[in-house]
C-alpha cells in the first residue's frame, strides 16, 4: 500500500480541511492518505484519511509555553505527526537526538511519527549528503522503536519548496541507502516516503521508483484540485 501524505505547513482553515476530507472520501484509492495540519485544525480523520500534526514536544507536559505534547495531539483524535521536518529543525534548532525524543513521545502516545531526514545543498555539494542522511536515520529513530511503529520521509532540503525535483536516479540512490540503513538497524518494513516538489504530473513516476513507498507533498497538498489528482495518479 502506498502512502500519500500532505503537509499544509502554516496554511488552512477548518472549513478548508472539512472540504478536503470530504473530497478525499470520494476518491476510490488503495493508498493511505495522511494530512499533516496546524495544531488548531487537529481532529479525527475519516474513513480513508488520517489527520496528523506537524510536530510534537520533546517533553511530556509542564512549563513549556507554546509547545504541544504528543498526548494533547492524540486527544484531538489525530493519529500521526511529522517530526524533524527540515523547516521545524531549522526553526527550533533540533538535532537528530531532539527529533528522536519527539518521535519517542509520539510512539508512547499512539501517534505514528513520520520522521523526516534530508541533506542541504551545501552538504550535497561537499559530498557529505549520504552521510547526513544515513546519520539522520540512525540518530532520529528512537532507540527502542519497533518495526512498523514509524515512517521515514526523505526530503532533499535543496529541493523542498523550490519546485526543484531530483532525478529519478538521485531519488533511487538515496532511498536505497535509507533502506539499507533501516535493514542494518533491524527494520525491514518501515515505509520510506519521498518529499519535495511532488505534483500530480510527477507523482506516478516518483512513486514507482524502487524503495519509494509513498510521497510527502507540501505546496500541492493545499488545494483539492492539486491534491486529489495526486492521490488518483499515485495508483
Ligand atoms: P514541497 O514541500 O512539496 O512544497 O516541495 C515538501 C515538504 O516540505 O514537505
Amino acid at each position: 500500500m502506498k502512502i500519500i501524505a500532505g503537509n499544509w505547513k502554516m496554511n488552512g482553515t477548518a472549513a478548508q480541511l472539512d472540504e478536503m476530507i470530504a473530497a478525499v472520501s470520494k476518491v476510490a484509492t488503495r493508498a493511505r492518505v495522511i494530512l499533516c495540519v496546524p495544531y488548531t485544525l487537529l481532529r479525527a480523520g475519516g474513513a480513508n484519511i488520517m489527520i496528523a500534526a506537524q510536530n510534537v514536544s520533546k517533553f511530556d507536559a509542564g512549563a513549556h509555553t507554546g509547545d504541544v505534547s504528543a498526548a494533547q495531539v492524540r486527544a484531538t483524535g489525530a493519529t500521526a505527526t511529522l517530526v524533524g521536518h527540515s523547516e521545524a529543525r531549522a526553526a527550533l534548532g533540533d538535532t537528530n537526538a531532539d527529533v528522536a525524543m519527539r518521535a519517542q513521545n509520539a510512539i508512547n502516545n499512539d501517534l505514528m511519527p513520520i520522521i523526516c531526514v534530508g541533506e542541504t545543498d551545501t552538504e550535497r555539494d561537499l559530498g557529505t549528503g549520504v552521510d547526513v542522511v544515513r546519520r539522520g536515520v540512525r540518530e532520529s529513530v528512537p532507540q527502542n522503536a519497533k518495526n512498523s511503529e514509524f515512517i521515514i520521509a526523505y526530503e532533499p532540503r535543496w529541493a523542498i519548496g523550490r519546485g526543484i525535483t531530483p532525478t529519478a536516479q538521485q531519488i533511487m540512490d538515496m532511498h536505497k541507502i535509507i533502506r539499507e540503513t533501516l535493514d542494518e538497524m533491524g527494520f525491514d518494513n518501515t515505509p520510506v516516503l519521498y518529499g519535495a516538489s511532488v505534483t500530480a504530473q510527477n507523482v506516478r513516476d516518483i512513486i514507482n521508483i524502487k524503495n519509494v513507498d509513498g510521497v510527502l507533498v507540501g505546496g500541492a497538498s493545499l488545494k483539492k484540485q492539486d491534491f486529489i489528482p495526486i492521490i488518483e495518479n499515485a495508483e
